[in-house]
């Protein structure tokens, strides 16, 4: 039955700690030809993304600080896929992309690493949304688009606390 190797992959793939798991409406299949997929039966369970964003920041910083936001696309897919990365705009910090390379082309367990800066407007928690979406799907990085695969978008939204450093002053009182 498809249940136990289903949980042996998720285990399997939880050991190495390069997957990324989200409960969604739907039952996870297995097939040999494309790994994990999707079919519409009225079930939760947890799947298995083969195209994620990996998003790290730090818990807290400083206003003042430039706070470093990290993200990795990862694809798992057995096609090469090309990726743009998009850090969603808010009034809360101002942000710009220092490295990584837009419609970067990732095949089969390839990463893409992007590197923004940013300033936060605001003190308290700031909420970060970052995506990374496919915009060819294809066998090699040169070949021509598979019609056959729909694109496929992952966004992590996260959350960090903006703190005021505080200054506390050295007065020598005789
Ligand atoms: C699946 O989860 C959603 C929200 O988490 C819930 O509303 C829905 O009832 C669940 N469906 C089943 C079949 O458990
Ligand atoms: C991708 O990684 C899996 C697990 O490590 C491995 O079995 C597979 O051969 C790899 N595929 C490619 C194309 O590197």
């Amino acid at each position: 039955m498809w249940t136990k190797r289903l949980l042996l992959s998720i285990s399997l793939l939880g050991l190495i700690s390069r997957a990324k798991f989200q409960l969604t409406e739907g039952h996870a299949t297995l097939s040999e030809e494309t790994g994990f997929g999707m079919t519409k039966h009225s079930a939760n369970f947890t799947t298995f993304l083969p195209f994620f964003m990996e998003l790290s920041l730090p818990y807290s910083f400083i206003r003042g600080e430039t706070l470093v936001l990290k993200g990795v696309a990862r694809n798992y897919m057995k096609k090469c896929a090309k990726v743009q990365a998009t850090l969603e705009n808010t009034n809360a910090f101002n942000a710009e992309l220092k490295d990584g390379q837009q419609g970067a082309c990732i095949c089969t367990n390839g990463s893409a690493t992007y590197t923004w800066e940013a300033q936060a407007n605001i003190i308290g928690e700031l909420s970060v949304t970052v995506s990374a979406e496919t915009t060819q799907i294809s066998d090699t990085c040169d070949g021509p688009n598979d019609p056959g695969q729909s694109p496929r978008k992952d966004t992590v939204v996260r959350t960090v606390t903006v703190e005021v450093l505080k200054y506390e002053p050295t007065v020598m009182i005789r």
